[in-house]
């Protein structure tokens, strides 16, 4: 076979790093993908060049600047094969603003004391904390669906909590610990057919899964920017029309206004209206080259083989690691994405990555910003090596090497 990433990652500039005088081995890609050249490039002429404020002056550079962004826009739509007489994409500055704003607007709308909304066990906080927040200030409850031990979600857990009390079913398409692919589609017609919508977190999923709103019919559909080739402080929340045309505003501001008096405002149509304030029109309009590459990278029988390369060797070596617990390890391996969270019997993750650093591999340690569920399955938190294209066969052999070392190391 031969080997995709050797091309893909001439385009990645953040890649030839080293560090501590080593070749970088980037294994952190849940957390942030690097950013491919023609991204970096769009930046900074953006930046030196078409610098100008969007969506309120006639000059040329406003125009230019505003050009861009909307493209922006148009990509993302393009991306998730959205019908634009179903549903829109609204720019916020990343997976966390856009929950908050779903949850805020969603609840001040359809929420009321004693409704509940649906989460899965393995959500990110940022899918956990904006519901507990809004139920605080409904009444509404938060019922938490819980994964099964292999870390796969099941249809059947989930639909029999599908009472006539639920608003909102608000789950991930892929969890960033566990990192395999749940079953959303049947979720969402499950959901549907008891007339509840779903929102879905695509942060992780976006990158690794199939993303076409259209097929999944979700209602709601959720990422970061920066997971995705593009810069951070970028996100977007589709949403269907229907549901984003009855909620409220969101931030008040600049933009979201039609007109306004000290008597009354209206506001602006969609998506505007919950864009208040100058957005973050460079970022925005970078989805354009990041799309370009992601969407390449997406339709690549190449790719897919090598990745699936990758997680069928982790699955296999990583286990012949004494005292190795992998969390998220279906039988079935084609759910599995290249992301791999572990923790080692007698030694702390922190120490783990911290010495895999020294060898210039960057992995994740930690809560994975998902508290509760890394709680459920490991008490001293665990590490995460996340896979993108741009990683090759030879970074996973070097990963299981680097921790084999580590764990004689601490043991
Ligand atoms: N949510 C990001 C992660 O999983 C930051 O690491």
């Amino acid at each position: 076979m031969s080997n995709p990433a050797s091309d893909i990652r001439n385009q990645f500039p953040g890649l030839q790093n080293t560090v501590y005088g080593r070749p970088l081995i980037y294994l952190d890609n849940a957390a942030t993908a690097q950013r491919p050249a023609g991204v970096l490039a769009l930046q900074a002429q953006l930046g030196e060049r078409e610098n100008a404020n969007i969506h309120r002056a006639v000059h040329k550079l406003s125009v230019d600047a505003t050009n861009r962004y909307e493209a922006g826009r148009s990509a993302v739509e393009r991306f998730l094969n959205v019908d634009p007489a179903v549903g829109c994409v609204v720019f916020t500055s990343g997976a966390t603003a856009a929950f908050n704003l779903l949850a805020t607007c969603f609840s001040a709308r359809y929420l009321q004391k004693g409704d509940q909304i649906l989460i899965s066990e393995a959500e990110h906080h940022s899918n956990i904390v904006p519901w507990q927040l809004a139920c605080e200030r409904t009444g509404a409850e938060l019922v938490v669906v819980p994964v099964e031990e292999d870390g796969t979600l099941s249809v059947a857990e989930v639909e029999k909590r599908l009472t006539n009390r639920v608003k909102l079913v608000s789950i991930a398409q892929i969890s960033n610990v566990l990192g395999v692919v749940n079953p959303v589609r049947e979720i969402i017609a499950a959901a549907h057919a008891k007339g509840i919508p779903v929102a879905v977190d695509g942060a992780q999923g976006v990158v690794h899964a199939a993303c076409d709103v259209q097929a999944l019919d979700c209602d709601f559909y959720i990422f970061s920017g920066h997971k995705i080739y593009a810069p951070t402080g970028t996100g977007i929340l589709y949403g269907k029309r229907r549901f984003l045309e009855e909620m409220p505003p969101y931030m008040g501001g600049g933009d979201m206004v039609d007109t306004v008096s000290f008597a009354r405002t209206t506001y602006n149509t969609l998506p505007l209206k919950y864009e208040a304030g100058t957005p973050n029109f460079t970022g925005q309009a970078c989805f354009v080259p990041a799309l370009e590459l992601a969407d390449t990278l997406r339709y690549s029988a190449e790719v897919k083989a090598q990745e699936r390369a990758i997680v069928a060797y982790l699955a296999e070596e990583l286990l012949r690691i004494d005292g190795l617990r992998i969390f998220g390890l279906p039988d079935d391996l084609s759910t599995k994405i290249p992301l791999f969270s572990l923790a080692v019997e007698g030694t702390h993750p922190s120490d783990l990555a911290q010495i895999l650093d020294k060898l210039g591999i960057a992995v994740r340690s930690g809560w994975m910003c998902a508290e509760p569920l890394v709680r459920r399955f490991s008490d001293r938190g665990m590490l995460r090596a996340s896979f993108l294209p741009y990683n090759t066969m030879a970074e996973a052999e070097a990963f299981v090497a680097g921790l084999q070392r580590a764990v004689k190391m601490l043991k």
